[in-house]
């Protein structure tokens, strides 16, 4: 199968590329970097040319602020590995035709797990609990109690340790 991955040169995108070629599929990866921007709109007709699947795995540049401001909303933090394996296995599969959730095994507010995740990287940089700051400030947050979503084994406490 060809699949296009845009974003494929990012943290995740990259490992799903390499799973997808791991698993014998002919994932080519696309990016600003290699002359693919999904906001400017260059490249976009040409890289899901011939493609049986489009995986979007973009992400936005963050800036350095002194100091974060994060609201609390709830969050299940996963591991990149267990994002992979996931696009991975639904990007090779057959149509779900749906939406599949997934997330890590623990549940944090976000203004908490800013202040653990600097802290265990040594940056000094405060964070701010903000109710209106960010995507996250627009969703409630709730947390998987699906049966159907694929929650993946590694904790985020486990990770940064
Ligand atoms: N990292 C995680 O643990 C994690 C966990 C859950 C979900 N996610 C989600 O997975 C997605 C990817 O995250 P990531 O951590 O892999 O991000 P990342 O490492 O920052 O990679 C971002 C990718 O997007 C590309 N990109 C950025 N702006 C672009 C543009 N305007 N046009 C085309 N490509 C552009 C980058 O390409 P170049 O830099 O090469 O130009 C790069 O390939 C995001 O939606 C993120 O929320 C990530």
């Amino acid at each position: 199968m060809k699949i296009a991955v845009i974003g494929g040169t990012g943290l995740i995108g990259s490992q799903v590329v390499e799973e997808l070629r791991a698993a014998g599929h002919e994932a080519v990866p696309h990016a600003k970097s290699t002359g693919v921007d999904v906001l400017g709109g260059q490249g976009l007709d040409e890289a899901p040319a011939g493609a049986d699947v489009v995986v979007d795995l973009t992400n936005s540049p963050t800036s350095d602020a002194d100091t974060v401001r994060l609201p609390a909303t709830p969050v299940q933090p996963i591991a990149a590995a267990g994002v992979a394996s996931a696009v991975a296995e639904v990007a090779a599969g057959a149509p779900l035709n749906g939406v599949r959730d997934i997330a890590g095994p623990g549940v944090f507010p976000l203004d908490e797990l800013g202040r653990l995740t600097l802290s265990r990287k040594g940056d000094d940089r405060t964070v701010v609990t903000d109710p209106t700051a960010g995507m996250f400030a627009l969703v409630k947050g709730d947390v998987l109690t699906d049966p159907k979503a694929r929650l993946a084994p590694t904790r985020y406490t486990d990770r940064l340790a």
